[in-house]
């Protein structure tokens, strides 16, 4: 039986999380009686994140653990000016980031405004400062009513601090878990999510939780990449009275969620503490050869604008970045363990091999490993591949031979397996 509706439901704006509007009614004339069924089919436009962004770990750099507060658009030039000159950005490194205390207060409606005497061109010059150099950029806001550092939060500002984050040209948001009282971190962190995507710039959502909500569990349709442990700590193994995490707490919390991470959605290990201080040489190959082998995201949190050569060599080690930015972006998983000796197997696209020998401990270690092994019944080397040793950029041996050495307190061996065409 015809039922010709005369209007139909028009646009329909999601404006919060629960709320939307009817533009249009819809009506119709039953040219019958009975009981008609009506269904109607509601969709919402906006509730997904940006796809195809972030399909190989984000890498870029962040003040935090090195300014934490003292940022401004000098330094942040300087950097972008630096990241450029000594090769950062032709490694890969295109995000620049600015954390917590860029915002200052919110004008009488509502928009987020910058601290202008430390960003005294504005928030849009800066950003084009950052795209003229071909780098992206990024900025901080908070899920709850402050960000960390008591700066507003977006709270109840989401959809229009979106809109400003686009109109200043940001690709690429951090967004914090501060001052959330009894928020709930999914609908929060999809709200902001559904904000960015309504002001239609793609931006590379970061989730920044601390893993205090399993965000592995659920970050996938919402965000790019999410933290997974509270804030790491320029230590390598330690934690301090706030639960910031060292470099082997970070690993072990990383072990547990391989299977979380691939594409576009990433197990985030936090900033890297590379060129900070407190590391050995030997602790920042360590910590940078893992943050590859869990293909977490790279960004740098040194003052990049004065490391050192040996800072420069970690961070701009093309071969270890590559293990890093793999397509298939598996997260390594921890395959042997004995004693403080552990070995990590990655697999690569071609049917490459990363596997990451590292001494937790404080002594010499000698090993002596057959690598033609079977892992998780599912990979199996053979004879049949060459052994590259990345930090030294050598070929060592083939995977025919045992890989013998011995690793020196809390110092790392990162070997690429490849499958020899021969
Ligand atoms: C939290 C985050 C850090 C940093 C600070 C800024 O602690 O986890 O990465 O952004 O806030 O206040």
């Amino acid at each position: 039986m015809p039922f010709p509706p005369v209007g139909i439901i028009g646009s329909v704006f999601w404006k919060e999380i629960t709320q939307f509007d009817l533009v249009d009614s819809m009506s119709g004339k039953a040219i019958k009686s009975g009981i008609f069924l009506f269904f109607i089919c509601i969709s919402n436009q906006y509730g997904q994140k940006f796809d195809s962004l972030a399909l190989t770990s984000p890498m870029g750099w962040n003040g935090w653990n090195s300014f934490k507060c003292r940022i401004n658009e000098i330094v942040i030039r300087e950097v972008a000016d630096a990241m450029v000159t000594n090769g950062m950005k032709e490694a890969g490194y295109t995000f620049l980031v600015l954390d917590d205390c860029w915002q200052w207060g919110r004008d009488t409606n509502g928009c987020i405004v910058a601290d202008p005497d430390r960003f005294p061109g504005g928030m849009k010059k800066l950003g084009e400062y950052i795209h003229s150099l071909g780098m992206k950029y990024g900025i901080y806001s908070d899920a709850g009513t402050s960000t960390c550092r008591g700066r507003p939060g977006s709270k109840g500002h989401e959809f229009q601090d979106a809109v400003t984050y686009a109109s200043w040209g940001v690709d690429y948001l951090k967004y914090d878990w501060c001052s959330h009282g009894t928020q709930d971190a999914v609908s929060s962190y999809r709200l902001m999510r559904d904000a960015l995507y309504k002001a239609g710039r793609p931006m590379v959502f970061s989730i920044c939780e601390w893993g205090k909500n399993k965000p592995w569990e659920w970050g996938k349709d919402i965000g790019h990449l999410w933290r997974t442990t509270p804030d790491i700590i320029d230590c390598f193994d330690g934690r301090n009275i706030w639960g910031g995490m060292g470099i082997l707490q970070i690993i072990d919390r990383m072990a547990e969620l391989s299977s979380f991470s691939g594409p576009g959605h990433w197990n985030d290990a936090d900033m890297l503490q590379v060129g900070n201080g407190k590391l050995t040489p030997d602790e920042e190959r360590l910590h940078f050869s893992m943050w590859a082998m869990f293909s977490s995201p790279l960004i740098a949190g040194n003052d990049i604008r004065h490391m050192s050569d040996e800072t420069r060599s970690i961070l701009t080690n093309r071969e270890v970045i590559a293990i890093d930015q793999d397509k298939l972006g598996i997260s390594a998983f921890r395959w042997m363990k004995t004693g403080d000796l552990e070995i990590w197997v990655k697999p690569l696209d071609r049917g490459d091999f990363a596997v990451c020998l590292l001494n937790r401990g404080t002594g010499t270690i000698p090993f002596d490993q057959d690598l033609k092994m079977t892992m998780k019944n599912q990979y199996k080397l053979e004879d049949s591949y060459s052994v590259r040793d990345l930090w030294k950029h050598m070929v060592v041996g083939n995977s025919k031979e045992h890989l013998r050495g011995s690793l020196g307190p809390h110092a790392v061996m990162l070997v690429r397996l490849t499958a020899k065409t021969d």
